[in-house]
C-alpha cells in the first residue's frame, strides 16, 4: 500500500490545473481529498470523476479570500474523516501587467488570494493539526518566488516570495508539533493561469513562453512525493521547470 493511501488531504484551488492534478493523483493512490474552489460545478465534476473511479473525494465552493469558505472546507473534511493529514494551499492568480499600468484592483486580488488566502489555509488547519501532532503544509510558490519576473509579473513575484518566506517561518514554528511545512515552486505549466492577464498583449506573450509548459502532473508528482515520506521526513521545498526554460 502506498503511504499516501487513506491520507486525507485538502486541496484548495482544485477546479483546474496543478490542483485538478494532485487532486486525481493522491485520490487514485488512495488519499481521501477534500477539494475546493470557486467553479463549484467543476469541483462537482471531479469528485464525481474520482468517487466513480473507487476514491474518496468530498467537494465545496470555496473562496480562499474569505476565511469562513476555507474554515468550511476544512472542517467538511474534519467531519467526514475526523482529521487532516496534509493541506495544498494551491489556490492562486497571475495577472500580468507593467506597474505602469496601474492595476490596482489586479494587485488587490494577488495579494488576497496568493498571501491572504494561504495564510487563511494555514489559519484553518493550524489547531488541529497541532491538537493532532501530526500534519503537513503544502505551499504552491512559484519560480517567480526566487526571481522577479519583471516587467509584468513584479506583484505577482511579490507573492510568491511572501509564500517562500511564511513557509521558512511556519517550518521553525511548527517542528515542535510534528507538522511538516513544503514550498513547491513551479514554472511554466501548462494550466490556465496565464489566460488570467486581463491585456491581450500579454497573453500573447505569455502563450508565446508557455509553449514550452510542462504538464501540470509534472507538480502533482512532487507533491505526492512530499506527501508520501515518512512522517521524520519533510521535503523543504522543490524547485520545477521546463529543462529548456532558461528563466
Ligand atoms: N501554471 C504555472 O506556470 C505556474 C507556475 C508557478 C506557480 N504556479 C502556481 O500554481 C498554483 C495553481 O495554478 P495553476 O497553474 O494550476 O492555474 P489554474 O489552472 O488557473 O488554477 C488556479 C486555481 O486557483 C483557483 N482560484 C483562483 N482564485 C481563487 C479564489 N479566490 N478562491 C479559491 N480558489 C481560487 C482556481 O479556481 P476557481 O477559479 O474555480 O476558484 C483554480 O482552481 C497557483 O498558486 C499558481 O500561482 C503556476
Amino acid at each position: 500500500m502506498s503511504s499516501i493511501a487513506d491520507k486525507v488531504v485538502v486541496i484548495t484551488g482544485a477546479s483546474s490545473g496543478v490542483g485538478e492534478s494532485t487532486a486525481r493523483l493522491l485520490a487514485g493512490n488512495g488519499a481521501k481529498v477534500a477539494l475546493g474552489a470557486r467553479r463549484k460545478d467543476r469541483i462537482d465534476a471531479l469528485v464525481r470523476d474520482i468517487n466513480a473511479k473507487g476514491g474518496s473525494a468530498l467537494g465545496f465552493k470555496t473562496d480562499v479570500t474569505k476565511r469562513g469558505d476555507v474554515e468550511a472546507l476544512v472542517k467538511g473534511a474534519v467531519d467526514r474523516h475526523g482529521r487532516i493529514d496534509a493541506i495544498v494551499n494551491n489556490s492562486g492568480i497571475m495577472p500580468i501587467a507593467p506597474m505602469a499600468a496601474l492595476k490596482v484592483e489586479e494587485w488587490d486580488r494577488m495579494i488576497d488570494v496568493n498571501i491572504k488566502g494561504l495564510l487563511y489555509g494555514v489559519a484553518a488547519v493550524l489547531p488541529i493539526m497541532q491538537k493532532q501532532k501530526l500534519g503537513h503544509i503544502i505551499n504552491i510558490a512559484s519560480v517567480a518566488g526566487f526571481k522577479v519576473f519583471a516587467p509584468g509579473g513584479t506583484v505577482y513575484s511579490a507573492t510568491k516570495f511572501a509564500v517562500r518566506a511564511l513557509t521558512e517561518g511556519l517550518r521553525m514554528e511548527l517542528k515542535a508539533d510534528n507538522i511538516r511545512c513544503t514550498v513547491i515552486s513551479p514554472a511554466a505549466v501548462a494550466t490556465e493561469l496565464p489566460e488570467g492577464s486581463s491585456e491581450e498583449t500579454t497573453r500573447k506573450n505569455l502563450r508565446e513562453f508557455y509553449k514550452i509548459a510542462i504538464p501540470a502532473e509534472s507538480i502533482a508528482r512532487a507533491i505526492a512525493y512530499a506527501i508520501e515520506q515518512p512522517a521524520d521526513v519533510e521535503i523543504g521545498e522543490a524547485v520545477i521547470r521546463p529543462t529548456a526554460l532558461d528563466f
